[in-house]
C-alpha cells in the first residue's frame, strides 16, 4: 500500500482567460480557457499517510489555520466524504516562485496536490477525472494536470485537454514581477465580484467565447501573430470588465503599465512579443523561445521591475516518487 507520494506540477498562464463561474460549488467556468504551462512556475508536493487525524498541512513553510491550508483540508474532507480517500495525511507543498502575486500559484499547487492524491485514491482515476478534480479545487489547476498548451471548454463537468505538447511549442514566456506581495483580492472573490457588479461582465463572457474559437484556429495554423493579438485583447477585455466593476477592481501598478508600453515599443522595433496579465500586477510576455532572454534583459531595465524570469513550455503534473 502506498503511504508516501511526491508529485510535481507546473503553473500555467492563460492566453484565453478563465474569469467567472456559472456554479460556485462545482467550480464551473463561465468562459473557456487556453493556457501555456511554464517550467519556471514549479510546485512540489509530498503527501504521507498519518496513523491518526487531524491532517497536517504545510504550504510554503506555513502551517496552521491560514486560508491556503484550510482549502487543502477542505479538499481532503471532500475526497473522504465521496469515498475517494481514506485516512489522514500530512501535506507538504513548496512553490519555487513567489506565491499569491498573480504567478499562477494555485494552478501548480492544486495540480500537484490532486495528482499526488490520485495515486492513493480508493479507485483508479484517469487523467480526465484527475483534471476535473483539480478544476474543482482551482479552475486553472485543471490545465496544469495536462500541461503544454491546454484548453478547458465550458460544459457540464469540464476537464482540460492538451492541444499542443511541450515539444511542439516554439514559444515561451517572460514572467515580469513588479510586486511580489501577496495579492489583495483572490481570483475567486474577484471573478464573483465582476459577475455581480460589473456592467461589462456579459460582454466579457460573449467576447471570450469568440476569442477562444479564434485562438484554437490560430494555434492550429501555428499563427503566432494572431495568437499574440488575441492574447492581448482577451487579457485587456478581462481587465476592462474588472475595472468597470463597482467598486472597481484594478490589479495594475505603474510598473505594470510601463511594461505594457515597452512591450508594444519592442514589437514595433521588430522584437515580436505580446503581453498578458492575470489577477495581479505581474506581466507575462509571450514570445518565440529565441527572443525570451533578450526580452528578459530589456525588462530588467524598466523602473519598478523586480525580476524577469524566462520560462519554457512544461509538461503535465507528474509523480516523482512514491513508496
Ligand atoms: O484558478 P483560479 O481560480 O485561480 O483562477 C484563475 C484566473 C486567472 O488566472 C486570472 C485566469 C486563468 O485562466 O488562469
Amino acid at each position: 500500500m502506498t503511504t508516501m507520494v511526491h508529485a510535481r506540477a507546473f503553473g500555467n498562464i492563460a492566453l484565453i482567460k478563465y474569469w467567472g463561474k456559472t456554479d460556485g460549488n462545482a467550480n464551473l467556468p463561465a468562459t473557456s480557457s487556453i493556457s501555456l504551462a511554464l517550467d519556471s512556475l514549479k510546485t512540489e508536493t509530498t503527501i504521507r499517510q498519518l496513523s491518526h487525524g487531524p491532517d497536517e498541512v504545510v504550504v510554503n513553510g506555513q502551517n496552521g489555520q491560514n486560508g491556503a491550508n484550510q482549502r487543502v483540508i477542505r479538499i481532503l474532507d471532500n475526497w473522504r466524504s465521496e469515498g475517494l480517500l481514506s485516512g489522514h495525511w500530512t501535506i507538504f507543498s513548496q512553490n519555487f516562485f513567489p506565491t499569491g502575486a498573480g504567478l499562477a500559484s494555485s494552478a501548480s499547487g492544486f495540480a500537484a496536490l490532486i495528482k499526488a492524491l490520485s495515486t492513493v485514491a480508493e479507485r483508479k482515476l484517469d487523467e480526465t477525472e484527475i483534471s476535473r478534480l483539480a478544476r474543482r479545487a482551482s479552475g486553472s489547476a485543471a490545465r496544469s494536470i495536462t500541461g503544454g498548451l491546454s484548453a478547458v471548454e465550458i460544459g457540464e463537468n469540464p476537464s482540460a485537454r492538451e492541444i499542443l505538447p511541450p515539444r511542439e511549442i516554439p514559444w515561451g514566456m517572460v514572467a515580469i514581477i513588479v510586486d511580489d506581495n501577496h495579492k489583495k483580492i483572490g481570483s475567486r472573490e474577484g471573478m464573483e465580484h465582476c459577475r455581480l457588479n460589473s456592467p461589462y461582465y456579459p460582454a466579457w463572457v460573449e467576447q471570450s467565447r469568440k476569442d477562444y474559437k479564434a485562438m484554437l484556429t490560430a494555434v492550429e495554423k501555428r499563427d503566432f501573430t494572431s495568437m499574440g493579438r488575441i492574447t492581448e485583447s482577451n487579457c485587456l477585455a478581462m481587465h476592462a470588465c474588472m475595472m468597470a466593476a463597482r467598486p472597481p477592481l484594478n490589479y495594475w501598478n505603474p510598473a505594470t503599465l510601463a511594461v505594457m508600453h515597452h512591450s508594444a515599443q519592442w514589437r514595433e522595433e521588430g522584437l515580436e512579443n505580446y503581453f498578458t496579465i492575470d489577477a495581479g500586477p505581474q506581466v507575462f510576455l509571450l514570445a518565440k523561445k529565441e527572443n525570451l532572454e533578450d526580452l528578459a534583459r530589456r525588462a530588467r531595465n524598466i523602473i519598478g521591475v523586480q525580476q524577469a524570469l524566462t520560462a519554457l513550455p512544461a509538461g503535465g503534473a507528474e509523480i516523482i516518487a512514491c513508496g
